[in-house]
């Protein structure tokens, strides 16, 4: 109901915006037109003209790119079988990263450039940062952005069919997204995009292994039914907050303009009064809306490319080691913003 509600926001109110770090300038000029982090008419428009580019047409296109680059890392997987392999490390990692790039169309060979970036970027969400971590995360703004600018100006004088050149072309009433605005929606969709499906990778073929489910439920009219009870069972992002916007009440509350409200996003996916038996992972359970993807004006933009790489990567791996089996049990890593594995060691048994 918060996330849905329109006296809460992802913008500071007037007045209440904390001021920004000097050490951290860049990172927020990037920031500052991340619709993530913005409301209203600003968000409406950077948003829309986003889903322009970001078609669902577009993302189904990107099946067979998928499909290649899942085959390939199993291809190297495949090099360990009968030991034990670091399935995170090995496949749940690089292969967000590498659809992301095909999808933007930035070569694959930056990837791990890439992902530095983003790393060092996303690490500034922590309650305990240090300034060393604030140095790093403006750097690699800095960069990034440098590295996107001169991307955006390769793809305005010849432009290609990848997604930076629809995004340049997207057009509503008038209006084109500007540079900066390219840029850092480019940045967003690799810092939000990545490492949650990286999670959701991981935490499904954990649960799925963990649960001995079936092979069944990844059958093609069982799949999606079964990805999205892993998304509600243990979703790779569990906590995002929001500013109040005026005093008010809520849900018995009383809240002050300026309060932060945290939405833990994990706990309403296993709310009793909203599903039965909620602390069961049931592949069957009939599908209706989960919080894993957020809810309102800020639901997920990504949600239909993560599941379709849930939907690509996960038969795929089962079908190629049928006999896969946890050989060490996973652990979760000590993060604040992302709910994820560390590890994730199995044992191989090629088909
Ligand atoms: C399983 C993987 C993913 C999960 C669990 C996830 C989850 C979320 C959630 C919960 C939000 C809403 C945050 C809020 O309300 O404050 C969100 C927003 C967003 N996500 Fe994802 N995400 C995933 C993958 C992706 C991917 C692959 C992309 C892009 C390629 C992406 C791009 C975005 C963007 C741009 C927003 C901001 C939307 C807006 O502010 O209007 N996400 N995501």
């Amino acid at each position: 109901m918060a996330l849905r509600d329109n006296r809460f926001g992802r913008e500071a109110p007037e007045g209440f915006a904390p001021p920004v770090p000097a050490a951290l300038r860049a990172f927020y000029d990037i920031d500052a037109h991340s619709m993530l982090e913005l409301e209203g008419p600003h968000h409406r428009r950077l948003r829309g003209l986003v889903l322009r580019a970001f078609t669902s047409r577009r993302i189904k296109a990107l099946v067979p790119d998928i499909e290649a680059i899942c085959d390939d890392l199993l291809d190297g997987v495949a090099d360990g079988a009968g030991t034990d392999t670091d399935l995170l490390q090995r496949f749940c990692q690089p292969l967000p990263v590498r659809v992301i790039s095909r999808l933007l169309g930035v070569p694959e060979e930056m990837c791990d450039q890439l992902l530095a970036w983003s790393n060092a970027m996303v690490a500034v969400y922590t309650p305990l940062r240090t300034p060393a971590i604030e140095a790093a995360a403006n750097s690699a703004a800095t960069d990034f952005a440098a590295f996107m600018r001169s991307y955006v100006e390769a793809r305005r004088t010849t432009p290609r069919d990848d997604l930076i050149t629809h995004l340049i072309a997207a057009e509503e009433d008038g209006e084109k997204l500007s540079t900066d605005e390219l840029i850092s929606t480019c940045i967003l969709l690799l810092n939000a995009g990545h490492e949650a499906t990286v999670h959701s990778l991981g935490i499904a073929v954990k649960t799925l292994l963990e649960h001995q489910t079936p092979h069944g439920a990844l059958a093609d009219d069982r799949i999606d039914t079964t990805i999205e009870e892993v998304l509600r069972y243990d979703p790779p992002l569990h906590f995002f907050d929001r500013w109040v916007y005026e005093d008010t009440q809520f849900m018995g509350h009383d809240f002050k303009r300026g309060d932060k409200i945290g939405l833990l996003l994990g706990a309403a996916n296993r709310d009793g009064d909203a599903w039965d038996d909620p602390d069961t992972f049931t592949p069957t359970r009939p599908v209706k809306q989960n919080m894993a993807f957020g809810a309102g004006i800020h639901f997920c933009v990504g949600a239909p490319l993560a599941r379709l790489e849930m939907r690509v990567a996960l038969p795929r791996l089962f079908a190629r080691f049928p006999a896969l089996q946890l050989s060490d049990a996973p652990h979760y890593a000590n993060t604040w913003h992302f709910h994820g594995l560390s590890t994730l060691h199995v044992r191989l048994r090629e088909k």
